[in-house]
């Protein structure tokens, strides 16, 4: 009897793994929690991730994988109420001084003031390619995605399948284009009220702190760089279209849409900025 109930016993646990393994292909298997002294919080059985910010410190977490390539799409629920002076980022980086990176950072407001979204893209190491942009809708009501696109060809950022940047492979005008460093995923919400908010105007009420913004449904279809080697070399990619994926007439108008309704700032029209003339990149954006 004993031995029975025993291996009724191992069975059940059997099962339990397997169904906690499942439900565990999720943030825990995705992310580490990086920084933040316990702000950072991987809850829901995996799929949510919350970061917070106080006076004392802000918090982040990065991807276990490294991509070379990919197509990484996350939901982000940012900041409510009075979010002045917070920024949350959300960026793909390679490491070192001749760094690779692509940015979207998010930067709070006063209740009901817009938040704006900051993009930008860094090869070997120089970034300035910014564009910035209103939503049309309020991004601390609910998740929305938030996704990079990354190919040989370019990069398209996009909000809920919306292209609101595409910025494409500028080596045929002589610029470097980011291609050989792997990246991960980082995202962190710090205070930044030196310069987030109307440019520094607004300062961080801490008396409503702790902010916190959260995060879930992590989605990367990408070529995973390990040991020196890309998934991508070795698996059959015909079914990777994300590797030569171009915006299609639609995509085209939304595209135009968000920069003729939405677009506050491009560097690339920044003629006080650029009085020498703009960088030879702009001629194809
Ligand atoms: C905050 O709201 C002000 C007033 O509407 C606006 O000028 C500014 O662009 C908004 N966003 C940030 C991050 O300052
Ligand atoms: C490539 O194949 C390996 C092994 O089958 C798999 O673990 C990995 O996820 C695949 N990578 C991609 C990008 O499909
Ligand atoms: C990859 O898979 C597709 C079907 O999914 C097939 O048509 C193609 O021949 C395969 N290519 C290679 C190199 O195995
Ligand atoms: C490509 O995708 C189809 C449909 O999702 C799937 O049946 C097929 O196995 C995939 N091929 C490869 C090589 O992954």
């Amino acid at each position: 009897m004993g031995f029975s109930v025993n291996s009724n016993a191992i069975v059940f646990c059997l099962l339990l793994s397997i169904f906690v393994s499942s439900s565990l292909a999720n943030l825990y298997n995705d992310v580490d929690i990086t920084w933040g002294d316990g702000r950072a919080r991987i809850i829901n059985n995996g799929e949510l991730l919350t970061l917070s910010l106080d006076k004392t410190s802000g918090s982040g977490f990065q991807s276990k994988n490294e991509f070379l390539f990919g197509k990484i799409d996350m939901q982000l629920k940012l900041v409510q109420g009075n979010s002045a002076g917070t920024v949350t980022a959300y960026y793909l980086s390679s490491q070192g001084p001749t760094h690779d990176e692509i940015d979207f950072e998010f930067l709070g407001n006063l209740s009901g003031d817009p938040y704006i979204v900051h993009t930008n893209v860094f090869s070997q190491g120089k970034g300035g390619r910014e564009q910035q942009f209103y939503l049309w809708f309020d991004p601390t009501a609910d998740f929305h995605t938030y996704s990079i696109l990354w190919n040989p060809q370019r990069i398209i950022f996009s909000v809920d399948g919306t292209p609101i940047r595409e910025y494409k492979n500028p080596e045929s005008v002589g610029v470097s284009y980011p291609k050989n460093q792997p990246m991960k995923l980082y995202s962190s919400l710090w205070n930044a009220d030196d310069w987030a908010t109307r440019g520094g105007l607004i300062k961080t009420d801490w008396t409503k702190a702790p902010f916190t913004a959260s995060y879930r449904n992590f989605n990367a279809n990408a070529c995973i760089w390990s040991s020196g080697k890309s998934s991508c070399d070795s698996n059959n990619t015909s079914n990777n279209s994300w590797l030569n994926q171009q915006l299609d007439g639609t995509s085209q108008q939304r595209l135009q849409w968000v920069r003729k309704n939405y677009m506050i700032y491009n560097y690339c029209t920044d003629a006080k900025r650029f009085p020498q003339g703009f960088p030879p990149e702009c001629a194809l954006q």
